[in-house]
């Protein structure tokens, strides 16, 4: 039983493939494409899922796609009615629904299969159970809660409910237009940080501010029974005219200012980006963030009560909020937590799959996603040849002598560019696509900054740490293989390892256990032997682009930027002194 699973115009396009309900393989268009966030038709994610599990199209059982824009019609109808959202606005959902609908078409097109051969096999699965799907189908845990939260999609914006096997129920809803993920958004473009995706910045920044808005932004998102609205006037998004659109056909995604005048009469005019952050934007960052928090943890709260399960799996773009995830321990009764290296709309494509898989044709779940390495690899002779075609010095090492090698590298001050294995499903580089520095160089960040990055100086950077020595640096010890939680650095630690501290002293961590990433945990290893430091720094391996996939991208990444050394399989490249 093979079933492809397809997120399809939506940002972060992505694909996958799964046999037998085992993953195969999983790869966001981006990385293809080499454009952020790209919300196109994913053909050259599902070539390479099609290649991996050597397999043509015409034997795939199933297609899965994470979109359904046949539900919630009564919902929308009534919207429209209520609201006269105008031609413009809904010509444009029409496309966009007729874009989804087409996908037989597209594929059979791209792939040149004939339709006929794709009739019935096309599945398409509601946003919000997609998302539900990704994280607790996937997760170790045979019953949790789910909680599913972000902009928008297919009508919805936040879901809860429970899942127990193979089985998940909706146990509520928040609809469009009441979107904690838009209020998130509108206040982000508020900040000056327009680009899509831009969010994380914010979180960022929120620790340097003080929540002086709190009590205010109380008063746009209000709790309510079974969920939250916000008060309309300060949003655009569901407005004729200045609404913003949501089609994007083979793009990178780009949204419109989200909110209204109003919240420039209510807070003083907005940020234009590149002008200072003065403190009223930091502590409009921080008002933010812990409006989030709030209701976050009300809803969660509350889905406890409804469910009695101390496990939770999260999904959905709000779930990337890795500083409300670490706190929900301290804030919420839920014990146990799983949230996917992919919780956005990347992981639909995996939600749909695995929908179609376990709950539609009643399959036992037989798999975990316990790492995150489903995309392309190379072979040593591929990345031998590439190397060689650029004229670069190289080194051929083995890989015990390659870990000790590189470690004194670290410990020597160099930034390295780390590129081994299959490259990461989802936006963190977890050490097989990875820049990698010394934490305790209290300077490192501002060279990685001018040398490589060339990012906004106040974001901090992550540590990746040998799980069993996790409890001796943070206060929470909890496993973090996909970079989701911010947990608190203990405070004689903070100095050990200045370059992961954020200035509120928390790190988003990234534990490496006994059997993850066997390379990667060898290096920190013999890290730890140099220095008796269990942490390295990992920067996604990149350069304000998509995490590289290929060889030939690490390369030209290692020639543009700063780098020292790169290290790709058993190859050491190391920089030519001028
Ligand atoms: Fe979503």
């Amino acid at each position: 039983m093979i079933i492809l699973g397809i997120s399809a115009y939506h940002p972060d396009s992505s694909a996958c493939i799964i046999r037998d309900g085992k993953l195969i393989a999983a790869v966001e268009e981006e990385r293809f494409k080499r454009i952020k966030h790209w919300a196109g038709f994913p053909k050259e994610a599902i070539r390479y899922c099609l290649t991996e599990a050597n397999i043509s199209l015409s034997e795939v059982d199933y297609v899965a796609v994470g979109r359904n824009t046949k539900v919630n019609l009564l919902r929308k109808g009534m919207f429209a009615l209520k609201n006269n959202p105008g031609f413009g606005m809904i010509k444009d959902r029409l496309k966009n629904w007729e874009k989804i609908s087409d996908i037989g078409e597209t594929l059979s097109k791209e792939f040149e299969v004939g339709k006929k051969l794709l009739k019935n096999k096309i599945i398409n699965v509601e946003h919000h159970n997609a998302h539900m799907a990704s994280t607790f189908l996937v997760s170790p845990f045979e019953n949790a809660a789910i909680f599913s939260v972000d902009g928008f999609g297919d009508f919805v914006s936040t879901r809860f409910g429970i899942g127990l096997g193979n089985k998940m129920k909706v146990l509520g809803n928040v609809f469009y237009p009441h979107s904690l993920g838009i209020f998130y958004t509108a206040i982000t473009q508020y900040l000056g940080f327009t680009k899509y995706g831009d969010e994380y910045k914010v979180m960022g920044l929120a620790p340097f501010g003080e929540p002086e808005f709190l009590k205010d932004f109380r008063k746009i998102v209000k709790s309510t029974n079974g969920g939250f609205s916000l008060s309309l006037d300060y949003f655009k998004h569901h407005r004729e005219k200045e609404g913003t659109s949501m089609m994007w056909l083979n793009t990178a995604p780009k949204m419109n200012n989200v909110y209204s005048e109003k919240l420039i009469e209510k807070f003083g005019s907005s940020r234009k980006y590149g002008e200072q952050l003065t403190a009223r934007y930091q502590n409009l960052a921080a008002s933010l963030q812990a409006l989030t928090e709030e209701v976050i943890f009300k809803l969660l709260n509350d889905l406890y009560k409804r469910t009695k399960s101390n496990k939770l799996c999260i999904a959905g773009g709000v779930g990337y909020n890795s500083v409300a995830n670490g706190k929900i321990y301290d804030n919420t009764p839920f014990e146990e937590l799983y949230i996917p290296p992919a919780s956005g709309d990347a992981g639909t494509a995996i939600g749909a799959a695995y929908y179609v898989y376990n709950v539609i044709l009643g399959n036992k779940r037989n798999f975990v996603m316990d790492d995150a390495y489903w995309g392309p690899e190379f072979r040593d002779e591929e990345i031998e040849k590439e190397i060689k075609s650029k004229g670069l010095n190289v080194e051929e090492s083995n890989t015990d002598k390659l870990c000790k090698i590189i470690a004194r590298e670290i410990a020597d001050g160099k930034i390295i560019g780390w590129f081994q294995g299959r490259m990461e499903w989802g936006p963190r580089a977890l050490g097989n696509r990875s820049i990698i520095v010394d934490p305790r160089r209290k300077d490192m960040k501002d060279i990685l900054n001018a040398r490589i990055k060339k990012r906004e100086s106040f974001r901090p950077f992550a540590p990746s740490i040998l799980y069993e020595k996790s409890s001796e640096y943070f206060e929470k010890s909890h496993p973090t293989p996909f970079m989701m939680k911010v947990f608190k650095i203990k405070q004689d630690k903070q100095k050990v390892i200045p370059a992961v501290t954020h200035v509120d002293g928390t790190g988003r961590l990234q534990t490496v256990k006994k059997g993850e990433n066997p390379l990667y945990r060898a290096l920190i290893k013999e890290f730890e032997k140099l220095t008796g430091v269990p942490v390295v720094l990992n920067t996604s391996f990149n350069e304000n682009e998509p995490i590289v996939c290929s060889p030939k991208e690490a390369i030209e990444c290692f020639n543009r930027t700063g780098m020292d050394v790169l290290v790709m399989g058993n190859w050491m490249v190391r920089r030519k002194s001028k």
